[in-house]
């Protein structure tokens, strides 16, 4: 089956966003699925279509929380967005064209386009969202500045 397989190391930490991202890994995976059965043309193109429909919501909705907490680098990772949209778009249209597109070029494509995403872009955002949540806390004096070199209390305690 050559599916890609959901990793807790691609979780960003942000529930609504990794549930979305789950989805779009599902869809992937169905869609993968029903290339390796050999599906008929209408089917295979109904998945692409929901996985490009799902896509520009989970774009959109992933933008709407990157302007909501203010994340700074929001105009950056907007423009990738763009880039995997026009990415997916041109995935569809050559597969209307070359039909017999080897499964596992599908499965590369798929993989590089939304788990290095993932990984290189959206991690920054549960990465900045926690980094300023710490900032926050501090700053209401709720939390002390940490001393460099000293291990936090929950974190030491899971070790060794
Ligand atoms: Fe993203």
């Amino acid at each position: 089956m050559p599916s890609i397989q959901w990793e807790d190391t691609l979780a960003i930490g942000i529930y609504a966003i990794d549930r979305q991202h789950m989805d779009l890994l599902a869809l992937v995976n169905e869609f993968l699925k029903a290339i390796a059965q050999k599906r008929g043309k209408d089917v295979v193109e109904k998945i692409v279509a929901r996985l490009r429909e799902y896509t520009v919501l989970h774009f959109h909705d992933e933008e709407a929380y990157m302007n909501e907490v203010r994340y700074p680098a929001r105009g950056e990772h907007q423009m990738r967005h763009q880039e995997l949209a026009r990415a997916v778009k041109l995935f569809q249209r050559d597969l209307y064209k070359h039909r017999d597109v080897p499964v596992e070029q599908l499965r590369q494509f798929l993989k590089d386009w939304l788990i290095n995403h993932i990984l290189e872009q959206d991690m920054k955002i549960g990465k900045w969202v926690r980094a300023e949540e710490e900032r926050r806390k501090i700053k209401a004096g709720e939390k002390e500045v940490p001393v460099q070199g000293e291990v936090p209390e929950d974190e030491g305690a899971n070790e060794g």
